[in-house]
């Protein structure tokens, strides 16, 4: 971590799920493909008829639908119709994807602001930061669309936009090259260098914008260095072309190092997660392109539970949605929520069940991994996602319904940073004053649905769960 925070303000934690009633293999007990008589019996889900319960079994997939031949012959609605709305579902639902169409995109405005502020201003640059799967990408996509259109606008104002993905192995000259080819610019490889870019854009008589995405993933120091020369030139010329660049990190100088003259030239666009109200338009936008409505219950909920993710957003509506077509309802009811929550869990990402499964992995039946990491992913965060272990103490009480010492947990809370436990957590600060954070945001959510899921928390006591007030916790965070 190279940068220090330091505002450190609690991030609100939203009300979460209650505690430990039912079965903790309750997820398992439900339909597996092919298995629909099973689903009369215990499996069947509360407030979801047999029919569908059958159907459960065969919902359509995250990223690739699949529409089982079998629907046809199930439902009411003609077997063409349906999976033409099962298909439409998994167009406007995409968590496994960018959004590429602004009718589609949600909220964001501060940070567009920012961005249409940088592109006007002459020798101005911007970066865009923020956590994994928080819609960085997304913003670019519309960003660019947008000034494309700007184009054909009566104003007649000219902007190119070029947009590139870094890889791994990309130099600068691999960047650059393939930034300058959509360009319609052509040089050999020996003569890419940073007076050669900045000469073919001072040389264009139209704005020029240049989007370079992922940019976290260049490993090649050299060119983040060259880049960041690149920049500084472009800012001290009176060329009309913005360099945005965008990636995982929580500062620019975690995207770029630490070149302070850059910074000044760079507009910071930080992306936290979403608010409650950005997320809620996000699915309500979903559910009227599908011509569909939803209850003020269900997309409360949804809501709550994307945990500011809009990753999560799209994959519980994908799912949410996909239930009410199955049953062949226009509206999106608090049964399509929970059957969502339960798909969420069951067809999460390999890697996200892999990571969870390792994480809790322990000898002993009797062990508190679970409950811990369910206790981090409820406990107060600063704006970076930090807590300290006196942050779990309350949740870890308030799901273990008894009074746990620090003591108690301050282990596996060092085992979650082992590879082991695939490092779910990150740990930071000083060995007296440790700090931890989830690697992987995405996995946080996860933790809470999944104890859903197996009802060792349920709605209710999610909801009336208050972190306890102290307005210390974060006062004496050590540097990161
Ligand atoms: N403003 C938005 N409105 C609607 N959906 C969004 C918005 N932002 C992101 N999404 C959705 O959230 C998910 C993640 O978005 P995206 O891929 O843009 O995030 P990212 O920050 O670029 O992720 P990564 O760090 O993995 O590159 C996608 O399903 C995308 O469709
Ligand atoms: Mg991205």
């Amino acid at each position: 971590m190279s940068v220090e925070s330091t505002a450190r303000r609690p991030v609100a934690v939203t009300p979460i799920p209650s505690l430990m009633t039912g079965s903790r293999h309750a997820s398992r007990e439900r339909a597996s493909p092919g298995a629909h008589q099973a689903c009369a019996g215990k499996g069947r889900q509360a407030g979801i008829p047999a029919t569908r319960c059958a159907l459960d079994a065969v919902s359509i997939q995250t990223a690739v639908p699949y529409i089982p031949l079998h629907v046809q012959y199930m439902t009411r609605v003609p077997p063409q119709k349906k999976i033409q709305r099962l298909l439409a579902v998994s167009n406007v639902f995409t968590p496994g994807s960018p959004i590429k169409e602004i009718d589609l995109f949600s909220g964001r405005m501060d940070q567009i602001i920012k961005l249409a502020g940088a592109i006007r201003q002459d020798g101005q640059h911007a970066a865009i930061y923020g956590e994994r799967g928080v819609g960085k990408t997304s913003l670019a996509n519309v960003l660019a669309d947008a000034v494309n259109a700007f184009q054909h606008t009566a104003t007649k104002a000219n902007i190119r936009c070029a947009r590139v993905n870094c890889n791994t192995e990309d130099t600068f000259r691999t960047l650059w090259k393939g930034i300058l080819k959509k360009l319609d610019i052509h040089p050999e490889d020996h003569e890419v260098t940073v007076p050669l870019v900045v000469d073919e854009l001072e040389n264009r008589s139209t704005k020029t914008l240049i989007i370079i995405d992922e940019f976290d993933r260049l490993r090649d120091q050299t060119a983040i260095s060259l880049m960041a020369d690149t920049i500084k030139a472009l800012s001290d010329t009176p060329t009309s072309s913005t360099v945005i660049l965008v990636g995982v990190g929580d500062s620019i100088a975690e995207l770029i190092g630490d070149h302070r003259s850059v910074e000044r030239a760079m507009t910071q666009v930080n992306m936290p997660r979403m608010s409650s109200g950005e997320l809620r338009q996000l699915i309500q936008k979903g559910v009227s392109r599908l011509e569909m409505t939803i209850s003020q219950a269900a997309l409360s909920r949804l809501a709550w539970f994307s945990e500011g993710l809009p990753f999560y957003a799209h994959l519980l509506s994908l799912h949410a949605t996909s239930s009410a077509v199955q049953d062949d309802r226009n509206e999106v009811s608090d049964g399509d929520v929970q059957h969502a929550v339960n798909q969420a869990v069951d067809k999460s990402q390999h890697s996200i069940i892999g990571d969870y499964a390792a994480a809790i992995r322990s000898q002993r039946k009797d062990n508190k991994f679970a409950a811990v990491l369910l206790a981090c992913a409820l406990c107060e965060k600063d704006d970076l996602g930090y807590f300290p272990p006196r942050a779990v103490q309350y949740p870890l009480e308030f799901i273990l319904n008894n009074t746990v010492q620090m003591s108690a947990y301050s282990r596996h809370l060092n085992e979650f940073c082992t590879d082991e436990h695939h490092n779910v957590l990150q740990k930071a600060g000083v060995d007296r004053k440790p700090i931890y954070r989830f690697d992987n945001p995405i996995i946080q959510p996860y933790v809470i649905l999944r104890a859903l899921a197996e009802k060792r928390l349920t709605e209710d006591a999610l909801a009336s769960f208050k972190p306890r007030p102290d307005p210390t916790l974060f006062d004496r965070l050590p540097p990161l």
